[in-house]
């Protein structure tokens, strides 16, 4: 994490804490949504440019010592996308920002703390819901956005890339929908229950 400050055996440690981390949320995340192979790896990370992952810590469990502390994983990244618009047209859209991979603990979902998540992505990338692109969505996720962010009217695409109405919509103040601030970082979004 970039806010992280320590000697080189400290963030070896650390390194290896954060990967073992990110590699058990990323499989309990594959078994939730049935895949065979996970979508987030620590490995994977590490070659990707332009991707984050959030991850939601509950610090009672964290000081208690159990193992499940970690309750929450979000990955987002940028893509270069070939998507088609309201009226059917094709347009290259460079950069789009695309939610990649989600999941909460089976024990802590519909409480809240997936929301509580994507809320602080929304808030640190400065993001909006619906510029925001969908990778193969689950049930529960395309529930989860009609839910907190009223996203339910799709705009029909080719690839695996669920689109909602008002994507292209043009934001006044910038032309440039959604950007990702910092090039590639990890952030604990601590203590949210
Ligand atoms: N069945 C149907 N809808 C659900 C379910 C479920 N089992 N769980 C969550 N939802 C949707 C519903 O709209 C729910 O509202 P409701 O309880 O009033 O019906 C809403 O999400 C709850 O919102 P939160 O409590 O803020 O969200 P939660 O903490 O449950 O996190 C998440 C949402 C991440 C989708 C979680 O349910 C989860 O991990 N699911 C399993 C993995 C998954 O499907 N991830 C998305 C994969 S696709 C991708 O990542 C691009």
């Amino acid at each position: 994490p970039h806010t992280f400050h320590g000697n080189r055996r400290q963030a070896l440690e650390a390194t290896a804490k954060m990967s073992a981390i990110i590699d058990h949320l990323g499989q309990l995340s594959a078994i939730a949504q049935k895949l065979n192979i996970p979508i987030t790896t620590a490995q994977k990370l590490r070659k990707s440019d332009n991707q984050i992952v959030y991850l939601m810590a509950d610090l009672g469990e964290f000081n208690s010592g159990r193992s499940d502390e970690v309750v929450g994983l979000l990955k987002i990244g940028m893509k270069d996308l070939y998507l088609f618009d309201e009226l059917g047209q094709s347009r290259k859209v460079d950069n789009a920002p695309c939610i990649l991979d989600f999941y909460v603990h089976d024990k802590r979902q519909r409480s809240g703390l997936g929301n509580k998540l994507f809320q602080t992505m929304l808030s640190e990338e400065k993001w909006e819901p619906v510029k925001c692109s969908v990778d193969r969505p689950s049930e529960k996720l395309l529930g989860f956005l009609k839910k907190h962010y009223g996203l339910e009217r799709v705009i029909p695409q080719a690839n695996h890339f669920v689109l909602y109405d008002g994507f292209f919509e043009q934001d006044k103040a910038n032309e440039q929908p959604n950007v990702m601030t910092r090039s590639r970082r990890m952030l604990m979004a601590n203590r949210y229950l």
